[in-house]
């Protein structure tokens, strides 16, 4: 781990804005951009340079080398050279941009830093050309790409050559505005740093109080105000759907309220993320195969405790409150059992069906909490429904919620590269979630639109005039696959940046 200047930060490389490469970098980073289709035959890939880093006999000799190794520029694509002898440097990384009219696209090329990033284990101090391009994203793509997490690795299976440590971002001035840019980006990927290392860290070390407690530290550290309450105080104050979820489990449930104060007036947002340490199903058991996927269900509970913590790094001008709910849900003789009735904090009865559909239980306790503060807005983030990733995959979350605002949620999703799509909740749904003895059913008796039917369930908890979305990550919040851009695999911080940007919005916006 780096040592730098931002005091809050707690991992991650150092990023440096310079105008030109310093000494110690090792390895220089540039753009590629592949030839138009018309011309791919004859023409060349162009270089993305930056003015005065390279001189022309550099860059020609590059040019030439990558022509010969048979370089494209197409997205993700990597190219090593050694370096012309009088640049300073030992190594050229050409990345991929893809074409002309891709190269305004902020996520393809933090993609790309992401790509660069992930491609230069070994290299202790870099340098790169992509931030003359567009430098806050390519400072956040390669923040992001350079995210390891070997704590449970000894010796014997530790990588032996570690991510870059220092970052210089190659820029023609060094202007406040730009160093308050690299500044933003680097505490905006540092807090998908924390949500990550949430979910990344295993059950067995992250269960309810110790997830509190690590909340605690680190918000504490930010300095927001923090609450817990323990299991006996969520009992005694009626968090039926929390205790319900929790009561199998030995590692006993918590509630955490997180608070940012902004000015007196400012809007207020609440967010509510699911803190599943580990969701076997309980009594409805889920399959063997891949629950260990679980140990994600708390990756909402992560990225709004993030965020939380980037407003307060940040010191925004919005009141952010984060209620988070955390249980373990297992199966035993003190489990919950299909067909019980628990009462929601607040008096609302619920028909348990399907001990597995148990974050909507544990979101509903802590959606009425939340509204109890009169909220603007009500942001809840969760990794829901199987049925989340049968709509619309791995990597896009759907977001449900008050019209409005789930758009808007949306378009600025899409804007940092989280891409959360509109979903609707119709009505004839909610039908479905009438109990037999209850006031509502956790589950419906069919499997048609399973995100949308959690969604309307959600939707009842909350109050009457709070604009709200509902954001469900149930792929999004992992990658069970091969690192990608800039995510890795394991946690993936969605939508710490979603959350962090709709933060600035509503605090320019209102
Ligand atoms: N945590 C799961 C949802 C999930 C599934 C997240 C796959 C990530 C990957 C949730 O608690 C759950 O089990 N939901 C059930 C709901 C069903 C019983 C209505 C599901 O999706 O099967
Ligand atoms: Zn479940
Ligand atoms: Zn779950």
């Amino acid at each position: 781990m780096s040592k730098n200047d931002n005091a809050d930060r707690t991992r991650g490389p150092e990023l440096v804005l310079s105008t030109a490469l310093d000494k110690g970098d090792a390895a220089l980073v540039i753009g590629l951009i592949s030839a138009s289709s018309e011309d791919a035959d004859t023409s060349e890939p162009t270089l993305v340079v930056g003015d005065g880093v390279l001189d022309d006999a550099q860059a020609s000799e590059i040019t030439a080398a990558l022509t010969a190794l048979g370089a494209t520029g197409s997205h993700g694509e990597v190219t090593r050279l050694a370096a012309p002898a009088t640049l300073g440097v030992d190594v050229v990384l050409a990345v991929g941009l893809g074409s002309a009219d891709e190269v305004d696209d902020a996520d393809l090329l933090r993609q790309a830093a992401g790509v660069a990033a992930r491609a230069l284990d070994g290299f202790d101090a870099v340098a790169t050309t992509l931030s003359t391009v567009n430098l806050a994203a390519a400072a956040e793509g390669f923040f992001l790409g350079a995210y390891r997490f070997d704590e449970f690795r000894t010796d014997k299976t530790k990588p032996k050559k570690n991510p870059p440590a220092r970052i210089t971002l190659l820029a023609e001035s060094k202007s406040k505005e730009a160093k308050a840019e690299v500044d933003h980006a680097a505490a905006v990927a540092d807090c998908v740093a924390i949500a990550r290392d949430f979910v990344n860290t295993p059950p067995s070390h992250l269960y309810p109080e110790e997830f509190a407690a690590r909340a605690r530290s680190l918000g504490t550290k930010a300095g927001l105000n923090v609450e817990i309450l323990d299991d006996k105080e969520l009992l005694a104050q009626g968090y039926g759907g929390i205790i319900g979820v929790g009561k199998g489990s030995s590692r006993l449930p918590r509630l955490v309220r997180l608070t940012h104060a902004g000015r007196k007036g400012a809007k207020k947002v609440a967010l509510v993320g699911k803190g599943i340490t580990f969701d076997t199903g309980g009594i409805s058991i889920k399959p063997a195969a891949n629950m260990d996927h679980m140990t994600s269900d708390m990756g909402g509970a992560a990225a709004v405790i993030a965020a939380t913590i980037l407003a307060a790094r940040l010191d925004l001008e919005v009141s952010v409150t984060a209620t988070v709910p955390m249980a373990e849900n297992m199966p035993s003789s003190t489990a919950q059992r299909p067909g019980d009735v628990l009462t929601q904090y607040g008096g609302r009865t619920v028909e348990v069906l399907n001990t597995d559909a148990e974050g909507r239980l544990i979101l509903a306790d802590a959606i009425v909490r939340a509204c109890e503060d009169e909220p603007d807005y009500l942001i809840d983030t969760a990794t829901l429904t199987g049925a989340q990733m049968v709509a619309l995959g791995a990597r896009t979350p759907g977001v449900m919620g008050t019209p409005e605002f789930r758009d808007r949620v949306a378009a600025i999703s899409a804007e940092v590269g989280e891409n959360a799509w509109a979903m609707p909740l119709p009505k004839e749904l909610r039908g479905d979630l009438k109990s037999r003895v209850a006031d509502l059913a956790n589950v419906t008796n069919h499997r048609n639109g399973g995100m949308l039917s959690a969604g309307l369930f959600l939707q009842e908890f909350v109050a009457d005039g709070v604009a709200w979305a509902h954001i469900d990550i149930a792929g999004p919040a992992f990658n069970s696959g091969a690192p990608w851009g800039y995510t890795p695999k394991g946690g993936t911080g969605v939508p710490v940046r979603t959350i962090a940007a709709l933060l600035a919005d509503i605090q320019t916006n209102g």
